[in-house]
């Protein structure tokens, strides 16, 4: 679609949806169309149940390149019940991110949370030929429309007893450590055209435990690499939080690290914690929008940095402020995790990403990367 005609549906939306499409309109470009501008993409993790709902919908329409299934493509989702599986929010995730014209996300192949609970009890025989079932499933059902899979994980233990830096779970007892880079062998005789991402959290920020965490996984990443296993990007989550310190001279280093092992990165999962951070909601807000800036600036500042997609849309459906996970502040609030707020307003971390995606000092440029798929 070209720009101008973008411009005229953006402005058209922005007049049915009123507040929300003024903010837009007021604000110039959209955020994926900023990042056009070094090419890249931006995007957001959505679910059905949320993402066809004001604001939400008007908001992916004006901001979103990318698109990646909260949960909908999780193994968990699709068969709960062995034998049984049920694609129809996985597929209309897949639809949403068409219409938009959006890329789309793969998530996850391979991750010891979303192993249907029916197997954790499954020898490594039945589980082996249930996962690589499973992936090939997927990834024969969604070929040809997915720019990247998550192909594994978050399988890095920092601070594992045993030192070798891997997580234990169901996956590494069931499918074995030793065997992850067939899962990439897998999904890319089944889909030659989709990257392949290892995907993983807390790598982020200058605090010891993500430097052990960012230790594992380039050892793990270059025994891979050395056996020609065909891992194409790392995708870091980014959970930030306020609270955790921030250096752009050590995240800069570590992309630099995974640039020279020949991978792309990706932004998959962005969003920031606010759980401790005292002070009036604009306090917070502007803590918030500091760390956004000094966070995107780092990636618009690399060339291996290709697309950031947020966690969740708007603050209301932010998985931080759904369900078991969200530790609640102590003052009882939900937290500010994205860009929009309750009601869908851009805040502060909102104006901090749209201006870093506007400016990005480097071009992305997949020269020197492994990387030969679009
Ligand atoms: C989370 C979802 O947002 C929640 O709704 C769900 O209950 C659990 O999973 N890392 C990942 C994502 O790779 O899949 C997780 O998503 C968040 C952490």
């Amino acid at each position: 679609m070209t720009m101008q005609r973008r411009e005229v549906l953006n402005w058209a939306c922005g007049a049915c949806v009123g507040a929300v499409g003024l903010a837009r309109a007021q604000d110039g470009l959209g955020l994926n169309d900023a990042a056009l501008g070094s090419g890249r993409r931006f995007g957001f993790a959505i679910d059905p149940g949320y993402a066809n709902k004001e604001p939400v919908k008007s908001l992916l329409r004006q901001h979103a390149g990318v698109i990646t299934a909260e949960n909908a493509m999780k193994w968990r989702n699709i068969e709960n019940v062995a034998g049984v599986s049920d694609y129809t929010r996985a597929d209309w995730v897949a639809d949403t991110a068409e219409r938009l014209g959006a890329a789309l996300r793969g998530h996850t192949l391979a991750w010891h949370q979303s192993t249907p609970a029916y197997l954790s009890t499954a020898t490594r025989e039945v589980f082996a030929v249930a996962q690589t079932a499973h992936l090939q499933a997927m990834t024969a059902r969604y070929r040809g429309r997915i720019h990247t899979w998550d192909v594994l994980n978050e399988v890095i233990d920092g601070d594992q007893k045993n030192k070798s830096g891997l997580r234990e779970s169901v996956l590494s007892e069931l499918w074995g450590e030793d065997r992850y880079p067939e899962l990439f062998e897998l999904a890319r005789a089944s889909d030659t055209r989709a990257k392949l991402a290892y995907n993983d959290y807390g790598m982020e920020q200058n605090e010891p435990w993500c430097e052990r965490r960012r230790t594992a996984v380039l050892r793990m990443l270059e025994q891979w690499i050395k056996r020609k296993t065909p891992v194409d990007v790392m995708g870091l989550q980014a959970h930030l939080d306020v609270s955790r310190k921030f250096s752009a001279t050590r995240l800069s280093r570590f992309f630099d690290e995974l640039r020279a092992l020949g991978l792309g990165i990706q932004i998959t999962e962005l969003d920031v914690r606010d759980a401790l951070q005292p002070g009036t909601v604009s306090d917070r807000d502007a803590a918030t929008a500091a760390l956004y800036k000094d966070f995107m600036d780092t990636c618009m500042g690399h060339a291996a940095v290709e697309m950031i997609v947020m966690w969740n849309v708007t603050d209301e459906e932010s998985w931080v402020n759904r369900g078991v996970q969200a530790p609640r502040r102590p003052d009882g609030q939900p937290m500010r995790p994205t860009l929009f707020d309750m009601q869908g307003q851009p805040k502060a971390a909102f104006a901090a990403v749209a201006g870093s995606l506007r400016q990005a000092a480097v071009p992305f440029d997949l020269k020197n990367t492994n990387t030969k798929h679009v």
